[in-house]
């Protein structure tokens, strides 16, 4: 597929920047700005439990719709009082391809945007959306949702939302400025399977908390490799950085069972990284006249990153997206009551059973199975889109938006979890040496409920 040269050139942009700080040290540029807290800016304020008048639909705009924005196309539509209005990406043969399956579903055709690497900066300008989603390349999140919310917007990002601490930094100070929603669409929060530990937690089934471990490890090889979507740049990440490319999947739902940023936060980190040898082999199937053959890559295959809470929690987080291997989030959670641990999904109460895992997850489900599952669940397994999830955190954020209600996830859950990605590049760079994650909440952790039962 024709990329524009414009994309091009903000790719080149990046590279060479990031050669530029890998050159200044790195490191040293990313501890720096982990530790200092920007003081806020006269006229911003915390955004936690922010809520708006209720509305009578949802007013869509939707930026990239490559792969993962065409299957939002579909889940968005699946929902009742949402409108997509406009779409944007810089190949129109895409935007095309989501006009006609919105105007299918009988909506009237969303305007397009196609001109180009800055037009959706024009769709942002429309006074007629309510919120704009942003399904582009990860360069692209921090400037396409600060444009939305400083246009009257609430930009929702695919993840991980930021990749530095800068653009962390930015999203926060932006969305206390605007007074918008900025929300991470990690949509694993969402999953059934997640959103039972969440209630079993809640319940206090686990007793105190002390420990979790999370993951995204998914064999993208092939994915890296395909020049019709992420492969288009995803590997370049690979190619540049060492450290964990993409941990919101497993450590969001495990953040919310631990209330990061409502009763605790990330205090530090160290971070390790194995060596990298599969996407290395993977280029050396390549042709021999293969451009991509010249490619050298950094990225481990394995990254594993310990966290260390404000009240003393660890978190183990895992990447691994270029070895052979079946898909797990991991997804694990343990408290002075028991345990919990997923793929498969497993439970462990202390007392109630002998010392094993107790693999009959259902019988679990039907006790305490969340109830916002309970109530969408047969439209959630209708819509599909990652077994329902999507739908369910699609769901949930219109349903909160249509009813004026804060949200479930905020602006500083967006960047607690994407700051992993920098701060174990860091840690990484500096032979594993602990990192401070920054407080993007500036203190108001300590204040916060954790996320209650929706
Ligand atoms: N939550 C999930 O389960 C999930 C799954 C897949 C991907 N993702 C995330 O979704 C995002 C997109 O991934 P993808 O797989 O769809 O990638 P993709 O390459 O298939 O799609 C990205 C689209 O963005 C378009 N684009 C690039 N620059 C643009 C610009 N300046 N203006 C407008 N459009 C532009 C591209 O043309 C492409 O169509 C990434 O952040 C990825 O990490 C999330």
């Amino acid at each position: 597929m024709k990329q524009s040269k414009h994309s091009i050139s903000r790719r080149d942009f990046l590279h060479s920047t990031a050669t530029l700080a890998a050159a200044a040290g790195f490191a040293g540029a990313f501890a720096r700005s982990a530790a200092a807290e920007p003081a806020r800016h006269h006229g911003q304020s915390s955004v936690f439990g922010q809520s708006f008048s209720p509305m009578e639909k949802v007013r869509v705009g939707i930026i990239g719709v490559g792969g993962r924005g065409s299957s939002l196309v579909h889940t968005l539509l699946d929902i009742e009082k949402v409108e997509i209005k406009a779409l944007c990406d810089i190949v129109p043969e895409r935007v095309k391809r989501s006009q006609q399956v919105v105007t299918r579903k009988g909506q009237p055709e969303p305007v397009g945007y196609s001109k180009g690497e800055t037009d959706f900066e024009n769709l942002c300008r429309r006074d007629d959306l309510d919120i704009v989603y942003i399904d582009t390349p990860w360069e692209w999140h921090v400037p396409m949702a600060v444009c939305a919310m400083k246009n009257g917007r609430h930009a929702a990002i695919e993840v991980p939302a930021a990749t530095t601490i800068d653009e962390c930094w930015e999203l926060v100070n932006t969305a206390e400025k605007t007074r918008r929603h900025c929300i991470m669409l990690e949509n694993c929060c969402y999953g059934e399977t997640e959103m039972l530990f969440l209630n079993m937690v809640r319940l206090g089934l686990l007793g105190e908390l002390t420990h979790a471990e999370a993951g995204y490890l998914h064999d993208l090889r092939a994915v890296l490799y395909d020049q019709t979507s992420e492969g288009n740049w995803r590997r370049r990440y690979h190619a540049r950085l060492d450290g964990n490319l993409y941990p919101t999947h497993g450590l969001g739902p495990v953040a919310q069972y631990l209330g990061i940023n409502g009763g605790d936060k990330f205090d530090h980190l160290v971070s390790l990284s194995s060596l990298e040898h599969s996407l290395s082999k993977q280029r050396d199937a390549l042709p021999n006249n293969d451009p991509r053959r010249m490619e050298k890559f950094v990225c481990g295959d394995m990254n594993t990153t310990l966290i260390k809470t404000a009240l003393g929690r660890s978190i183990k987080v895992q990447h691994s997206v270029t070895s052979p291997r079946p898909y797990s989030r991991i997804n694990l959670i343990s408290g002075t009551g028991g345990i919990l641990c997923d793929y498969p999904p497993r439970v462990f109460l202390d007392g109630q059973q002998p010392e094993e895992w107790d693999n009959n997850i259902q019988k679990y489900h039907e006790k305490y199975g969340h109830p916002l599952w309970k109530k969408v669940r047969e439209l959630a397994v209708k819509s599909g889109g990652h077994g329902g999830m999507d739908f369910v955190l699609n769901w949930r954020l219109t349903q909160c938006l249509l009813e004026g209600q804060a949200l479930d996830m905020t602006v500083y859950d967006a960047a607690a979890w994407s700051s992993v990605f920098p701060l174990s590049v860091a840690s990484v760079a500096k032979g594993s040496a602990p990192v401070q994650c920054p407080d993007f909440t500036r203190g108001e952790w300590k204040r916060q409920p954790p996320l209650g039962i929706v």
